[in-house]
């Protein structure tokens, strides 16, 4: 998505331990307006798919999340994280281990707000490892509901995450996609929409 590597290469910041910075459009200060337009590119790249629910995991997805599902007209859902291991048996929840943060979580959501019926689009913003993804596609498995796809803001394709996701047939669409940071520069690659 040309407007979004644009505002990527303006914008973004590179830093140690080979982290994007996007605090100004995308993580912390939120460029609707960008954060609408992907929202779009989504919709059409995911037209030939029935999707019930648009689902991420707190915090920064939640945004997206709840643009996805606006141009969609179905509800967005958010997993929440926990540091505990157990909790009550009335949620789905997997086991998350995050490279990037260097810990472990539990992610759930109520079993009341996902169903076997229901058809999932996921979305995040970033995919690195892919941990957190990961964690979401299992449990909405264990809870006998349909992935549609994965939409993703900013793939690190340097980094396993999308290749495992690919490789398990899944539909992930980046819409932007870094290839390397070079001298505290970001190379992209090629982008899915
Ligand atoms: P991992 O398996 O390597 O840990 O990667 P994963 O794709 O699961 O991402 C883990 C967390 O790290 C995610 O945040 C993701 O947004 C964040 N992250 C990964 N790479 C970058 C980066 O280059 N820049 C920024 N800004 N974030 C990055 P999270 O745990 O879901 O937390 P939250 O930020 O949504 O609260």
């Amino acid at each position: 998505m040309k407007e979004l590597e644009q505002r990527i290469m303006e914008d973004g910041r590179v830093r140690p331990g080979e982290i994007l910075l996007v605090d100004g459009f995308i993580n912390q200060g939120i460029d609707v307006t960008l954060m609408s337009n992907m929202a779009k590119v989504w919709r059409d790249y995911f037209n030939d798919k029935t999707i019930t629910k648009v689902m991420t995991i707190e915090a920064s997805g939640i945004a997206v999340a709840v643009l996805v599902a606006q141009e969609l007209n179905v509800p967005a859902l958010f997993a929440k994280k926990y540091e505990t291991v157990n909790l009550t048996d009335d949620r789905h929840c997997a086991r998350v281990y995050s490279y990037t943060r260097g810990r472990e979580y539990t992610i759930a959501v109520s079993k009341r707000l996902l169903s076997p019926d229901d058809h999932v689009l996921l979305v995040d913003d970033f995919l690195a490892n892919g941990c957190a993804i990961q964690g979401l596609v299992k449990l909405v498995r264990s809870a006998g509901a349909t992935i549609e796809g994965v939409g993703i803001v900013i793939e690190k394709a340097f980094q396993k995450g999308g290749k495992i996701l690919r490789d398990q047939g899944l539909d992930v669409c980046s819409l932007a996609r870094i290839a390397a940071f070079e001298d505290d520069r970001v190379i992209l690659g090629e982008a899915d929409a």
